[in-house]
């Protein structure tokens, strides 16, 4: 067992005052792009977990999917004008009481129109009047993404706090794929669940670039064979997806995890150490911060046999010679691509786990070493963790057992009190 309890997040919650079930309320805009389908599967992950959502399609959005499927799906009136319900001023009162805004899909036209402040719809007026948290999630061709109105719009919205989410690498409208794809809505859903649980309407990790990685390696043996770890990288995928909703740009190194891309989240795979480096080192160029959640192996294969290796009924087993792996941490530790760049490594013990982890930090130089205790059912592949955050400046700040996102949220703090 690890010592302390350290509360670390005000969860968002539906509140019930008496009778009453105080939910958070969402306001949904959905603008008109070919994916607003998506958008009903958005709309049923808040409601299915309890929001009041309002839906505010435009104009152009209910060409794609009807006033009726957004009514009936959320159970709240759809409008796409001021001039309804006048009586009940909703181009200023649902602004006002919103706990969120995310507008998904957000086309390059409602980003523009968001951008400059232009108020002739229901969802632009309710973008004026939110003073909650609000989260775009555009998707259009990739031209439209990538032209300079475009990114000017987007830098815009981010710079006044706004948090915009990458579009995904896929398949678009019609045959044709690149950058543009709205992301997963449950990994919209995800990013919007962080942005409400922490509540706060300045991204603190904004104009940040972040790299996280992620998984276990695996080094191969023979084209079939490989010496492995039981890491499922899901301590990585929640920093990641937890730094992004934060604000910042988030790299994520992914070594054989088999979980979806998170939203907005700029996913490089790798299998072994040497490919994991590579991708770090390239990443890490330019970055704010490194945060190494990955399991890298210490050691790999001397050799690589190109057919299977073969089992022979007389003769025993020939030993596996291993030589050691790049230390990753240590090296982008010791060579900081930028002065005040903040690594924080992750070490997994069995044993006298904080005496362990003091001697690690000192050896691998970084600025945080997050220490957890594992075992065979133990952290790998639960939700859940447990760790204390070491400090090279002597800090302990023990995070009791919560889920891997409480544990992202302390690191990302901390990580946040150092670049300040
Ligand atoms: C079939 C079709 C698909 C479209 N898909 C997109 C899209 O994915 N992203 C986008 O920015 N615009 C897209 N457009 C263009 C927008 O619908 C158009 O710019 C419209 O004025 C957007 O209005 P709104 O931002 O008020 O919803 C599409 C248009 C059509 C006809």
């Amino acid at each position: 067992m690890l010592p302390g309890l350290w509360c670390v997040m005000e969860p968002y919650v539906i509140r019930v005052r008496g009778d009453t079930v105080d939910k958070p309320r969402v306001v949904l805009g959905v603008s008109g792009g070919i994916a607003a389908y998506k958008a009903c599967e958005l709309l049923r992950r808040f409601t299915e977990s309890g929001h009041d959502v309002r839906v505010v399609p435009t104009a152009s959005a209910l060409h794609f999917v009807g006033a009726a499927t957004w009514s009936a799906l959320s159970g709240n009136p759809v409008s796409t004008e001021v001039w309804d319900d006048v009586h009940e001023v909703p181009h200023v009162r649902i602004g006002q009481h919103a706990d969120l805004v995310v507008v998904a899909p957000a086309t390059a036209d409602t980003l523009a129109r968001a951008a400059h402040g232009l108020a002739d719809d229901l969802l632009t007026n309710t973008l004026l009047t939110a003073r909650c948290p609000v989260v775009f999630a555009p998707a259009m061709h990739t031209e439209m993404w990538e032209h300079p109105a475009t990114q000017e719009n987007v830098a815009t919205l981010r710079r006044r706090g706004a948090i915009v989410i990458e579009p995904a690498v896929g398949r678009l409208t019609g045959v044709d794929t690149g950058k543009g794809r709205l992301p997963d809505p449950v990994e919209i859903f995800e990013v919007c669940r962080r942005v409400l649980a922490r509540g706060v309407t300045e991204p603190d990790l904004k104009g940040r670039h972040v790299v996280v990685s992620a998984g276990g390696t695996r080094e191969p043996l023979d084209p079939v064979r490989f010496l492995g770890n039981r890491s499922s990288g899901k301590q990585g995928y929640a920093l990641a997806r937890t730094a992004a909703a934060r604000g910042a740009r988030v790299t994520l190194v992914a070594a054989n995890t088999g979980l979806p891309d998170p939203a907005g989240v700029d996913v490089v795979q790798v299998g072994t150490a040497v490919q994991l480096r590579e991708a770090m080192l390239k990443a890490a160029a330019d970055a704010d911060a490194v945060v190494m959640a990955a399991a890298v192996a210490d050691f790999r294969p001397a050799a690589y046999a190109s057919g299977k290796i073969k089992k022979k009924d007389d003769q025993d087993p020939a030993p596996i010679v291993l030589v050691r792996n790049p230390d990753i941490l240590a090296e982008i530790s010791a060579d900081r691509a930028r002065p005040g760049q903040v690594i924080v490594g992750f070490a997994a013990e069995t044993d006298d786990v904080l005496a362990n982890g003091r001697v690690k930090l000192a050896r691998k130089g970084c600025d945080l070493l997050v220490v957890n205790e594992v075992g065979e059912r133990k952290t790998f592949g639960s939700e859940e963790n447990e760790a204390v955050v070491l400090g090279a400046d002597g800090s302990e700040t023990p995070v009791p057992h919560g889920p891997k996102e409480a544990l992202a949220e302390v690191v990302w703090d901390l990580v946040g009190h150092r670049l300040t």
